[in-house]
């Protein structure tokens, strides 16, 4: 090369700078256009970054132009500068243009996927409500507080130990029967409670008198579904034990309850029964709050309704739970809450209470 350009004539030699400065000057306007026509294309920041670099950047091309000048005259070189600088401000010029735009146009993409509208009505928020035995069972709750009593708990499933051979219930009861029953395990030993007796047991086993206790839950018995029927069903059980307890004491306690939940004017009516834990035993109706005792379909004519089951606690009962039937006696007693319920609210199907249809439901 050095020999070549030392061989040239001077006439030569200019020759040879003006066809690589016009080859310089073309070369920089291709690059411009180049970069205008790779700009349009550019849809994201990165792809902007890397178009930056190819034509602006250290070792872009531009740059690689700008190194070649060093073979150029004194006259041609600032021409050349001016040239390339003109040209890298032009490109810089439409990337930041483009860069600004990109930055815009995600700004009203992000806008626009993230419209609100506040005309949009709110979510509507509804309050819930107490089911209607929650209702009742709250009120009798009330009642019995107000008289003194504890709430006790019992399990659901219950031994049979505590529901049948505590409660003084042979074993030929026909309670005991797996038709009637839903036992838990094959030996009888465990199943779903027939009724809430056994928390009677589960509290004198754990507490000397005075004990004066209700206690509320579900009861479980292979009944077929109808209209007065369920296989699970509500149960308050009750409990007094103390000195001197009688059947009066069931008796006025009892009427206050019915004339507190029906009103004043509500009869009671206590018919002789038996139940292998209470001695003696009655079962407890009220006049019928539909008719007020005349007569109708509710009532099946007789004028009243069955309410509960009730009476004296057994004394073998009061022994078996470590409690001294010659120093203490008690009552005993057992509401049906989903009759006590219906006859609250004038519902004539209990198939009402479990069904759980919001139309009803929301009547209370
Ligand atoms: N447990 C009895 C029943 O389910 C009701 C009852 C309770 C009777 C307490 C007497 C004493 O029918």
């Amino acid at each position: 090369m050095i020999i070549f350009q030392l061989a040239l004539l001077p006439w030569d030699r200019g020759l040879f700078l003006l066809i690589e400065v016009v080859g310089m000057k073309e070369k920089l306007k291709q690059l411009k256009e180049e970069a205008l026509q790779a700009l349009s294309a550019v849809e994201t920041a990165s792809e902007l970054e890397a178009l930056r670099v190819k034509f602006l950047g250290k070792k872009g091309e531009i740059t690689a132009i700008l190194k070649q000048m060093g073979s150029l005259s004194a006259e041609e070189r600032p021409v050349i500068g001016q040239l390339a600088n003109e040209i890298r401000a032009g490109i810089e010029d439409a990337v930041g243009q483009k860069s600004e735009a990109l930055a815009s146009e995600g700004l009203s993409k992000q806008l626009t996927s993230e419209v609100l509208d506040v005309t949009i009505p709110g979510k509507e928020y509804t309050i819930g409500r107490r089911h209607p035995i929650t209702i009742v069972l709250d009120e009798v709750k009330e009642i019995f507080i107000g008289m003194g009593f504890d709430i006790a708990e019992g399990p659901e499933v219950e031994l049979s130990l505590y529901d049948f051979d505590r409660l003084n219930i042979p074993a030929t009861h026909p309670a005991r029967e797996w038709t009637d029953t839903f036992y838990i395990k094959e030996d009888e030993s465990v199943h779903l409670r027939c009724q809430t007796s056994p928390v009677q047991v589960r509290v004198m086993e754990n507490k000397q008198p005075p004990i004066r206790i209700i206690s509320p839950g579900r009861v479980y018995r292979k009944d077929e579904v109808d209209s007065t029927h369920s296989p699970m069903f509500h149960q308050i059980e009750g409990l007094v034990v103390d000195k001197g307890v009688t059947m009066a004491d069931l008796k006025g306690t009892l009427n206050l309850v019915v004339s507190k939940l029906y009103g004043e004017d509500c009869k009671t009516r206590f018919r002789p029964h038996h139940f292998p834990f209470t001695e003696p035993s009655c079962e407890v109706d009220v006049q019928c709050v539909v008719c007020g005792g005349a007569g109708c379909k509710t009532c099946k004519q007789s004028g009243w309704l069955e309410l509960l089951g009730a009476g004296v606690v057994h004394p073998k009962v009061l022994a078996g739970c470590g409690i001294d039937p010659e120093v203490y006696s008690g009552f005993a007693f057992g509401i049906g809450l989903d009759r006590m319920t219906m006859l609250r609210f004038g519902i004539d199907d209990l198939r009402l209470l479990f069904e759980n249809d919001l139309r009803f439901l929301n009547q209370f």
